[in-house]
């Protein structure tokens, strides 16, 4: 969908304060939405949440021949009886990074697959030896050649995938063709992020036999066929994550209902290491920092889950950007994570960026300014950044934020953010 060129003008120094309800998760539901190809019966998801991603995984699945119908906030009903194709686009796959979990469901529904190569956020050079590695282990001919995926097997056989390294997207790829391939699959070395429990819960709602998700060792044992299910999305994890920390940055006082706290740990140790005041309840988190006290400044290492989360140091280094001393950040799960440390050096921050590691010495205000996000949770973490700043701040190419955040200015505006678009051309 071509949009009209538009800016986020966001001003700072506003507390927030009040309740934000989290939407349904990004990564779970990108893996769940191709998983409805494995059955050839109705499926309905609950819980989706109305973004981009969300919006071009729906046209991949017509595309291929689905019915897709999808009423934002109520349910996304997929009908895969007339999905006969096998084939996804470069237009359209290169528009985000599931649109590869096409291969692995296509496999699993009919053992074909051609895929046009993933685009998702330049973050690294994100190869996907591993997804191949672990399509050839079922008894697929799977390469990536030309910028075209392609993976093809005469039946799917169940077998042990040893991962090099821990891999969200490689996990769920093979648990979707493994889901309908004959025979067990082990996977060792898997992810154990929340939203692979999640595809394994969706899957075995459908009739799947997948235990261990969660752990290092998950088992699958293949179904000749998977009927269809309803079944509700588990609420995201980084966008909790994220309304955490803009509360925590305007020094507010912010309930975030509809959330899992346990799957914020890391993030709210964190935080309480800062000094902001953290409290988990049922099914909702409260942040506070009503205090004028600078934060402490940390250390971060993102790791796989249950560690600190890659996809949250972004947002949390704007908060370190102004913290009291100085903070390291290493990443070490993407190699280029930190191209929006750069645009906040424009509002003023000391950064210090060497390879994967990133040195933040704490100054004790922000300033307002133009700035340009660069991916998802760069957009994010400049979103924070302006919250915080003193003045006005216009941060170029916001459809970035799109991708992955439901209604993110309605939210924070609710909570008392001066944040708006702005049409520019
Ligand atoms: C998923 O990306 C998420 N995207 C990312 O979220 C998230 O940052 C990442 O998992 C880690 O949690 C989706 O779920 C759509 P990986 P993915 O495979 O699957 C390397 C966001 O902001 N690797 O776990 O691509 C890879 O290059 C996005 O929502 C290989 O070398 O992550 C990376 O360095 C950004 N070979 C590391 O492993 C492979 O075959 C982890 O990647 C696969 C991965």
């Amino acid at each position: 969908m071509s949009k009209t060129k538009e800016i986020m003008i966001v001003t700072g120094g506003q507390p927030l304060e009040g309740e934000a309800r989290v939407s349904g998760g990004k990564n779970t539901a990108v893996a769940v939405i191709p998983a409805t190809l494995l059955s050839d019966e109705p499926s309905v998801i609950e819980n989706v949440p109305d973004i981009d991603d969300v919006h071009v995984l729906i046209d991949i699945l017509r595309d291929l021949g689905a019915k897709v119908e999808y009423e934002p906030g109520v349910r996304l009903l997929v009908d895969p009886r007339g999905a006969d194709g096998w084939q996804v686009s470069f237009r359209r796959a290169q528009k985000l990074r599931a649109s590869y979990y096409l291969l692995g469901a296509l496999l699993g529904r009919c053992n074909r697959a051609e895929v046009a190569s993933p685009g998702g956020c330049k973050i690294g050079t994100r190869p996907i030896d591993q997804h191949l590695k672990g399509f050839m282990a079922l008894g697929a001919e799977a390469e990536e050649r030309g910028g075209i995926i392609t993976a093809e097997a005469k039946e799917l056989r169940g077998s042990s995938v040893f991962f090099d390294i821990v891999t969200v997207g490689g996990t769920i790829n093979v648990m979707l063709a493994a889901a309908r391939a004959h025979g067990r699959t082990y996977i060792y070395n898997a992810a154990k992020e929340p939203h692979i429990v999640d595809l394994a819960n969706f899957l075995n709602s459908m009739g799947a036999r997948i235990k261990g998700a969660g752990t290092d060792v998950i088992r699958i044992d293949g179904q000749e066929r998977l009927h269809g299910t309803t079944y509700a999305v588990i609420p995201d994890q980084i966008e909790t994550g994220t309304l955490m920390i803009c509360a925590a940055a305007t020094h507010g006082d912010v309930t975030i209902r509809g959330c899992i706290p346990t799957h914020m740990d890391a993030l709210s140790a964190k935080l309480l290491e800062m000094g902001a005041h953290v409290q988990d309840q049922d099914d909702a988190i409260r942040v506070q920092h009503k205090s004028a006290l600078r934060y402490r400044a940390v250390n971060i290492k993102t790791q796989v889950y249950p560690g600190f989360p890659t996809d949250l140091q972004q947002p949390i280094s704007a908060l370190l950007t102004v913290a009291n001393g100085t903070s390291v950040i290493q990443e070490t799960i993407f190699e280029q994570r930190f191209r929006h440390l750069d645009e906040m050096t424009r509002m003023g921050a000391h950064v210090r960026v060497m390879d994967r590691t990133a040195i933040i010495d704490g100054i004790p205000q922000l300033f307002g300014a133009p700035v340009t996000t660069t991916d998802l949770r760069a957009g994010a973490a400049l979103m924070v950044a302006g919250l915080m700043a003193q003045g006005v701040t216009q941060i170029y190419e916001p459809e970035y934020i799109d991708r992955g955040y439901e209604h993110i200015e309605e939210k924070l505006r609710a909570l008392g953010a001066q944040i708006r678009r702005e049409v520019i051309e």
